[in-house]
């Protein structure tokens, strides 16, 4: 009669399946955040980025916002008074579409989402989220990031 203890070929086997999986799941990179913020999200700042033009200071209506776009991914310039220039990231923090400027907001095409152009605060749902700020200056004509 098999004691509670011993090993049998079946236990072993199960043990190994249990150890391989749990090895697995040990060595798994680590999960991207559930709104794939991390990968979308440019801050514009860094210690290894030189300052990079994003757009003409003229080319910024006062009271509105344009698209741009820093090292590849969307961005939104607002300049909410003269001389006064913000941007955020453009990407949609309910589900990744891109927001566009109307007018005086940032408004997303997919679901409605309405976001506030001069600090891209939410001003209506689905998104519960500002955009993501993006670090911009203006130097001379220009508004360069980084
Ligand atoms: Fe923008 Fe849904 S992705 S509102």
């Amino acid at each position: 009669m098999p004691q509670p203890t011993e090993l049998t070929r079946r236990n072993v086997i199960l043990l190994g399946s249990a150890g391989t999986a749990l090895a697995l799941v040990g060595c798994s990179p680590p999960a991207e955040p559930p709104d794939g913020q991390a990968s979308a999200t440019p801050d514009g700042g860094g210690t290894d980025s030189k300052p990079v033009e994003v757009a003409r200071l003229a080319d910024v209506p006062v009271g509105s916002s344009i698209s741009a776009s820093l090292s590849g991914a969307p961005i939104l310039i607002s300049q909410p008074m003269e001389g006064t220039v913000v941007a955020f990231s453009a990407i949609c923090t309910h589900q990744g579409c891109v927001v566009l400027p109307a007018k005086t907001e940032l408004d997303c095409p997919c679901h409605g989402s309405r976001f506030d152009s001069a600090t891209g605060e939410v001003l209506g749902g689905p998104a519960s989220r500002a955009l993501d700020p993006v670090t911009v200056t203006v130097a001379g004509d220009s508004i360069v990031a980084g």
